[in-house]
């Protein structure tokens, strides 16, 4: 049976259930990955951006017991889901279940395609492509694995910096002054990947960071920033973003890192990651590895990452449909 479910206002039962559900999907399809804590687990379902929504659905059994969970993200062009069903209790068309009420609603909604984000190497693959999901763009997630890091060498590569530049450090979020250029070097450098499908909300001026900002902490997710400064316009060369999610704290995810094009060939990128790396060192003791996607295309940052120590891990994939073609496949 499936029921639309509310995390904001379920039981701490269920999102406990919930919790370990996803703890056996991760342990069966990526047992390489940390599991998910117990802390701000219902934050981090049932918050979003202001404006932005997003419906949750459980699979229960008839005793109650949940087989498996799904959420439909509402952006502003793409509707988002999310799919996973307990490894038990698979090839028993949960998942297809689950997936007709996603596709049902992202069609009342007006979506005209939902777009999915795909571990390669797990089942998912195999279920989306045999609904007629097409991938649309491949990125490969990198590791960097903290007890293996030379932070001797990675000392002079945060020094390596162009003269001119400052290198500040922000846990919580850039300073307010810098939000209008922030927002402005992550809306340029969003609009130079156009190939993606923009699964994730962006930052395109200072209120949607403010709002991104607060959204994150709201959701247990504690972004640390570093920036380049360029001293003499003292305007914003370079910026890296990482998030430690309270619920995984011994993985952190790197975010977006961007050069602005003028100050391209000082040694930015490469200076602020490896300051990031000391700080994050410092900030937060428990942290064992940061995971990042790149486009395959994104060949300076790909040379960076190698240089720091990112190793290839795993392929993601986003895949898309059709919504009105999703709903004739289900039938
Ligand atoms: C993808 C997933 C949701 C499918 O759930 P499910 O309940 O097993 O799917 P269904 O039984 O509804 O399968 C529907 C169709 O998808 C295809 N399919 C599903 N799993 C498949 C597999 N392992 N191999 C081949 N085809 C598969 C089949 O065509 C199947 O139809 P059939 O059984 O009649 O042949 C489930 O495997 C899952 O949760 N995967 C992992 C999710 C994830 O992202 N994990 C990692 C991050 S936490």
């Amino acid at each position: 049976m499936v029921r639309e479910w509310d995390p904001g206002t379920a039981s701490a039962a269920e999102i406990e259930a919930v919790l370990r559900a996803l703890n056996e999907i991760v342990a069966f399809d990526v047992p390489e990955d940390p599991p998910w804590r117990d802390v701000k687990f219902r934050e981090y379902l049932a918050v979003t951006m202001p404006g932005e929504r997003r419906t949750s659905w459980l699979a229960v059994d008839e005793s109650g017991e949940v087989l498996g969970h799904a959420s439909l993200l509402a952006l502003e062009e793409i509707g988002v889901l999310e799919l996973s069903v307990r490894p038990a209790a698979r090839r028993g068309h949960v998942g297809t279940a689950l997936l007709a009420a996603v596709a049902r609603r992202a069609a009342e909604e007006g979506f005209e395609s939902v777009g999915v984000e795909v571990i390669g190497g797990t089942p998912s693959i195999k279920f989306f492509e045999s609904f007629g999901f097409e991938c649309a763009f491949i990125e490969q997630r990198n590791l960097l694995d903290l007890g293996g890091v030379d932070w001797l060498r990675l000392g002079e590569m945060a020094a390596g910096i162009g003269a001119g530049y400052r290198v500040e450090y922000h846990p919580g979020g850039p300073p307010e002054q810098h939000y209008a250029a922030y927002a402005a070097a992550k809306e340029a450098a969003r609009a130079a990947v156009a190939a993606d499908l923009e699964l994730r909300p962006s930052s395109y001026d200072a209120e949607r960071l403010r709002a991104s900002l607060a959204t994150l902490h709201a959701r247990g997710l504690k972004p640390y920033i570093v920036l380049a400064v360029h001293e003499a316009s003292d305007t914003i060369a370079g910026l890296t973003e990482v998030v430690v999610p309270a619920q995984r704290p011994t993985r952190a995810d790197q975010y977006d890192t961007i050069e602005v094009p003028a100050h391209r060939g000082y040694g930015i990128s490469r200076a602020i990651k490896a300051r990031m790396l000391f700080e994050l060192r410092a900030a937060e003791p428990h942290l064992l590895d940061v995971q990042t996607w790149n486009a395959t295309e994104n060949e300076p940052l790909l040379k960076v990452n190698a240089e720091l120590g990112f190793k290839p891990d795993r392929e993601w994939r986003e895949y898309d449909a059709d919504v009105v073609d999703l709903l004739r496949r289900l039938k």
